[in-house]
């Protein structure tokens, strides 16, 4: 299966792989759900049961991801077909098309706020407003038809950025990106340390109560661990894709879930203690980080360009991660429908756009329809999280280790046997029971069976 030598795209260098994979990864999910979905459940006790997953569950699924991509060098069908061949193995696909759809829905409308953000914060109308304006703000920001379009000018966005393809358009955003992203997080994190009452919000993220671990907390900290690294829609498969045969793969697996893990800390270490030195409640839920941001930079000197460049930086990695959701779609069209790369962009921008519309709407015209007593924004977010990349992580992990022959196994964990990798049987022995029975185990205790 080493075809090591077709035409597809690779990306160029080492550092380029890791940016990508890290730039796929780190986006809305860590500085924007993070934050809420650790704030409505309890913070410490979620953290902790969000750390044991991307561990015991997160780290070997993505390195089972990258090893079923880089093994087949195809897209997400490609990648299962080469496993084995049997109709079964079409599902992940559709699962993935169908999750794309969910995320790109939800997703696209809350970086459409923080484009929207960073032009009112640019001029100058988000400075100097209090907690209260500060949702005022957001209110008028999210009903009505602004949503849908700012929700459709970001989704422009991601098409642009497609049509260029792998190394050009992927690979250069995520290099520069990145990194700045990150220097200005820890400075905005020791800025919200330095606030009074800070410390409040410090022991509200590390100290555990263990009696709030409930089965939906579980749910929800196994969901955000998935969602987080852009596990079980065949993200990481397809971009393993692109890695040459250099990447080391158990590396970068794990950098790219330390790396990710720590902005999302950083994050909660930015929104926490400002939640309680401002006396705002942590668990107001989606709209958390865009009431209690502005408010942060309100009482900074020259906020309004800290608010400017942070939104900036925002919408640049919530870029990074859509374009990655849609890669996989496109390749997917590209290669098993063969269509041209643009062609299947636009078909990926459709998906895109029709989740997008249905999201954008549940703040406006469709407000009063819910499913499940939920709305689309809220279902698309709760049922692609919870359900879809759990139930994709797990295909994948019993693919790998039950399906998938030892000898490719070793040679993907191995680099080509450039190096050893001791712990072959463990980690056969974790997806074949481990990770399934923990993904199983959490579904059916939040079902109530359990
Ligand atoms: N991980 C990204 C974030 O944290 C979102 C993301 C990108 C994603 N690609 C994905 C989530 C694939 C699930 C699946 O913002």
């Amino acid at each position: 299966m080493n075809k090591v030598t077709n035409d597809r795209a690779q990306f160029a260098t080492k550092f380029g792989a890791i940016a990508a994979t890290v730039g796929s990864a780190v986006g809305l999910g860590n500085i924007w759900r993070f934050p809420y979905e650790a704030g409505v459940h309890g913070g410490g006790a979620f953290l902790v049961c969000y750390i044991a997953f991307l561990f015991i569950i997160c780290v070997p699924v993505l390195c089972a991801e990258f090893a079923l991509g880089r093994n087949a060098r195809s897209n997400v069908f490609g990648s299962y077909q080469a496993v084995s061949p049997r109709k079964g193995m079409r599902l992940p696909g559709y699962l993935s098309i169908a999750a794309s759809l969910l995320i790109m829905g939800f997703y696209s409308v809350v970086a459409g706020w923080t484009m929207e953000y960073c032009l009112t914060s640019a001029t100058g109308n988000l400075e100097s407003i209090t907690t209260a304006a500060g949702h005022g703000e957001f209110v008028e920001m999210t009903t009505g038809w602004r949503p849908v379009l700012w929700t459709m000018l970001f989704l422009a966005c991601n098409t642009f950025i497609l049509m260029g393809g792998v190394t050009k358009g992927i690979e250069r955003a995520s290099n520069i990106m990145m990194p700045i992203l990150f220097v200005l997080l820890l400075a905005f994190c020791v800025n919200s340390l330095l606030l009074p009452n800070s410390m409040a919000g410090v022991s509200f993220l590390f100290k555990p109560d263990f009696s709030q671990i409930t089965p939906s907390v579980l749910l929800g900290a196994l969901g955000q661990a998935f969602f987080s690294l852009s596990l079980g829609m065949g993200t990481m498969i397809t971009y393993a894709s692109y890695f040459n045969s250099k990447t080391k793969l158990v590396r970068t697996a794990m950098t790219t879930a330390l790396l990710d893990t720590m902005v999302a800390i950083i994050a909660g270490l930015i929104i926490f203690p400002a939640v309680f030195s401002f006396g705002m409640s942590p668990s107001e839920g989606p709209k958390l980080v865009f009431e209690v941001l502005p408010t942060i930079f309100a009482q900074l000197p020259g906020g309004a360009i800290w608010s400017t460049l942070f939104f900036l930086l925002l919408f640049i990695a919530s870029l990074t991660s859509t374009v990655s959701v849609s890669e996989t779609t496109v390749s997917f069209f590209c290669e098993e429908k063969k269509m041209s790369r643009k062609s299947a962009t636009w078909v990926a921008t459709g998906i895109a756009v029709a989740g997008g519309l249905l999201c954008s709407l549940s703040f406006g015209a469709l407000s009063d329809v819910t499913i499940f007593g939920k709305t689309f924004f809220d279902l698309f977010d709760y049922v692609s999280s919870n359900i879809c990349l759990p139930l994709g992580g797990m295909i994948c992990s019993l693919t790998v280790g039950w399906l998938m022959k030892k000898r490719y196994l070793e040679e993907q964990l191995t680099d080509y046997h450039t190096h050893r990798f001791r712990f072959i049987q463990v980690f056969v022995f974790i997806l074949r029971w481990v990770c399934p029975a923990a993904i199983l185990l959490v579904f059916l205790n939040s079902i109530g069976i359990m």
